[in-house]
């Protein structure tokens, strides 16, 4: 019988990352869960958060929280959306399509990531809400070309160019695990490492009847779809610089979104690419080890960029309160990544509602104690930040 996800065993988004961890293979959990190198800029994109503190206003009657927020002239009924997260279905049969699901029946939007398992024309069809694709030049410009085709075909509202894979990042367990090993097809290569797939049965199970080892069906080369084993090295020879951005506008013709800004140079760079947002984003703490998290650059690019365009944030969000504090600091909204990734892990569309519902009643329970009615007079007034974070912008300003 399936382990039940609601509460009181799963409470927090800390429940669901252990329910994934029951329930999917070492490689997969490692896969979601790990970071690059030390992993010290993952640790310090969820810990940054505690440096910034509330400052609520007692006694104001908030009965109800309006949560709606806009995104490029989108309204979301939340102030978060569902970042791209490659290769989702190894997580759960057709998971971009169950993840997109949840997030439209939520009312908010879901990013594809070009590293889907699942056709971008499925994955549209199958939310409410508004989807946008994400770009990797895997394969080449005219691949990249005939894949932006096909997602202003199916409707996808946004394109979110990732500027932060130059090469992968090295992420140590994966290779611990023996990502390449199972990745090579040679049996006697494969078989220490296939034990962690036999230990879960239940993922097996699920894994074979959605069609085994997958391919990407939106990277599509001359011999057909990239094949998993493949990924690295189209990552490497795929890296997309500032000249891109012409084509891509010219291909796309609607708004682009730079994800994988760090700093306000890159953010003013990416507006005079033609950005109409940007994602202050370190790729979840698995590309540069060491870098800043991202809460505490957030400030320095809104100071920068803010009246121009608007600022996404992601990287480290794990509750409600992490989401309030990212839009007190000038995001416009947040993506989150291993928070719904997890819950996908764990029990598919109902676990990804489950993060969703977590996330939800987190923000509202906060805006409430913080004496604050709706997303939209959330503002600077309600935290405090270090005071480093702050005289770094006035430089900037
Ligand atoms: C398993 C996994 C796969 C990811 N794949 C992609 C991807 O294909 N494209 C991309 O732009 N970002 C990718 N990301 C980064 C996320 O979009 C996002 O930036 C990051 O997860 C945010 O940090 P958080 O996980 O702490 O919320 C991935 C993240 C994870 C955890």
């Amino acid at each position: 019988m399936a382990r039940t996800i609601a509460a009181p065993r799963v409470l927090n988004i800390e429940d669901l990352r252990r329910e994934a961890q029951r329930r999917l293979p070492r490689v997969v959990f490692d896969y979601i869960d790990g970071a690059a190198e030390r992993e010290r800029t993952l640790a310090e994109n969820c810990r940054a958060f505690d440096d910034v503190l509330f400052r609520p206003r007692s006694a104001v009657a908030t009965r109800t929280c309006d949560l709606s927020t806009e995104v490029l002239g989108t309204r979301l009924d939340l102030p978060f959306m569902l970042a791209p997260v490659g290769s989702s279905r190894l997580f759960y049969q057709r998971g971009e399509e169950a993840a997109a699901r949840a997030a439209g029946k939520a009312g908010t939007g879901y990013i594809l990531s070009t590293l889907s398992g699942c056709r971008l024309e499925d994955v549209k069809a199958a939310t409410t809400g508004p989807a946008w694709y994400q770009l990797y030049l895997v394969g080449g410009r005219e691949v990249a070309m005939a894949a932006i085709a096909r997602a202003r075909a199916a409707g996808y509202r946004a394109l979110v160019v990732t500027i932060d894979t130059p090469v992968a990042g090295l992420r140590e367990r994966d290779l611990r695990n023996g990502i390449k090993e199972l990745l090579s097809f040679n049996p006697l290569r494969m078989l220490p490492y296939v034990g962690q797939m036999l230990s879960r049965p239940r993922w097996l199970a699920l894994y074979m009847a959605d069609g085994g080892l997958m391919n990407f069906p939106n990277i599509v080369l001359a011999d057909g779809p990239m094949q998993y084993a493949d990924v690295g090295a189209a990552l490497e020879a795929s890296m997309v610089s500032w000249d891109d951005f012409a084509w891509i506008r010219a291909a796309w013709q609607g708004p682009i979104v730079v994800k994988g800004v760090h700093t306000a140079d890159d953010a003013r760079r990416a507006v005079d690419a033609g950005a109409a947002a940007v994602v202050v984003s370190n790729h979840g703490a698995r590309q540069l080890d060491g870098v800043s998290p991202t809460i505490r650059v957030l400030p320095e690019v809104v100071a920068a960029v803010g009246r121009q365009t608007e600022v996404l944030l992601d990287g480290g969000i794990r509750c409600g309160g992490d989401i309030v504090k990212a839009i007190c600091l000038g995001a416009r909204a947040v993506l989150v990544g291993r928070a719904y990734a997890y819950g996908l892990g764990a029990a598919g569309e109902a676990g990804v509602a489950r993060a969703i519902d977590i996330l939800r009643a987190d923000v509202v329970r906060t805006m409430k104690l913080l004496g604050c009615g709706a997303v939209s007079a959330l503002d600077g007034s309600f935290v405090e930040p270090p005071a480093a974070w702050i005289s770094r912008c006035e430089s900037i300003r």
